[in-house]
């Protein structure tokens, strides 16, 4: 243990766990209790202090408690772990959805239980450390094309496709560190022709995008599983699959991820059917998102910052060396604004950066300082 932590601390890449206290202005506090703009988090409609969400996950706890006292297929799965999982299938227009504890303990067992070893697995080389942690697991081979690239991704399954084993394509919609946004048209298209199951990892498009909040998958029948988060916009956490009702089924009795952990607890399904039941009515705030966002890029952009492809709420800042991307965070710091570094290994080599998110909750004015905050902080 001593040797690698020793290498990172040398390399400047030790990580640490920093303390925000979130004060009831709706900033947050730092450790010198410096009030700070966050520019990080992924609340993207604030919904982690909306006052009905937070008052329905009080009640569930005063009537069903603390804990949910088992696994679903034990004692966990109560009333409202079911009125979740309905409402939820009925309004993304899905046969079924299962609930998880997590997005990463859902994407890694999920996969996993997906795949044997005649399985072949096609990820978007910038797919989501959780959804390779599930190939990794699994019995099957992974392939990984280049990042949206749909020819590299025809080109893999010509190549290994074939009748004895299931072919599984695997992308996220918005990306998580970049900000774009994968043609899921013309990936249902690949996979038709190949008879691929398609798997869509929304963690950062639900609640946001698509038809009221409903994701870039929405209406799309050729996406087989998606792959939902109540942990961004839905301010809670949390995970679910919306498929149908036979893959619930498989999943339910194969995946370990549901089988062998206690079920979330009546706090936060609570949080997460509040929230639910919030979203067709929160056009606004994701006009507001989507509109922020776009006017943030811009100007960025015509500072000459670069932003990767970004076209939504997450904006990366790509400042390539990893010690400026930390001075930089610092200085920002010092005006007002939490905006964390994101450094290899979680994204390469070459292209460390500020992970910028736009929530609704951010006020207009902290919006519009930003840009300035930035090219102070580093000049190009
Ligand atoms: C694309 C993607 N999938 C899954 C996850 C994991 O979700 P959770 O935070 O609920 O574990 C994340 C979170 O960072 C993500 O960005």
């Amino acid at each position: 243990m001593d040797q690698p932590l020793v290498a990172r601390r040398e390399n400047d890449r030790l990580r640490t766990l920093r303390v925000y206290r979130p004060d009831m202005e709706g900033y947050l506090l730092n450790d010198r209790s410096a009030k700070l703009f966050d520019v990080s988090g992924n609340d993207y409609l604030g919904l982690s202090k909306h006052p009905a969400v937070k008052e329905f996950s009080i009640e569930c706890v005063n009537y069903y408690g603390c804990g949910s006292t088992g696994s679903r297929l034990i004692t966990g799965t109560t009333p409202l772990h079911k009125e979740l999982e309905d409402e939820l299938a009925v309004w993304l227009g899905r046969e079924a959805v299962l609930v998880f504890n997590s997005g990463y303990q859902m994407n890694v067992s999920l996969i996993a239980s997906l795949s044997d070893k005649n399985t072949h697995l096609y990820y978007d080389k910038k797919n989501h450390n959780s959804l390779i942690q599930g190939a990794l697991l699994g019995k099957g081979t992974l392939h990984r094309y280049k990042h949206t690239d749909y020819s590299h991704l025809e080109e893999l399954l010509r190549r290994h496709s074939s009748t004895n084993g299931r072919s599984i394509i695997v992308t996220e919609s918005v990306f998580s560190m970049d900000g774009d946004v994968a043609d899921l048209r013309v990936i249902s298209e690949i996979a038709d022709r190949y008879n691929a199951l398609l798997i869509v990892d929304e963690a950062h498009a639900t609640g946001v995008w698509g038809d009221d909040g409903r994701g870039f998958a929405y209406g799309m029948e050729r996406v087989d599983l998606v792959l939902g988060t109540f942990g961004k916009s839905f301010g809670s956490f949390g995970a679910f699959v919306a498929c149908s009702a036979k893959m619930k089924e498989y999943l339910t009795n194969f995946c370990s991820g549901i089988i062998y952990t206690t079920a979330l607890p009546p706090s936060v399904i609570g949080s997460n059917l509040g929230a639910l039941r919030l979203m067709p009515d929160l056009n606004h705030l994701r006009t507001k998102v989507i509109h922020n966002a776009a006017w943030l890029r811009r100007k960025l952009v015509e500072q000459g910052y670069h932003i990767s492809g970004s076209v939504s709420q997450i904006i990366p800042v790509v400042l390539g060396n990893e010690n400026d991307s930390i001075r930089v965070a610092e200085k920002l710091e010092k005006k007002g604004f939490l905006a964390t570094p994101i450094r290899p290994p979680t994204v390469e080599q070459g292209t460390s950066r500020l992970r910028l998110t736009v929530s609704s909750a951010l006020p207009e004015n902290a919006l519009e300082r930003l840009p300035l905050a930035i090219s102070e902080s580093y000049e190009l």
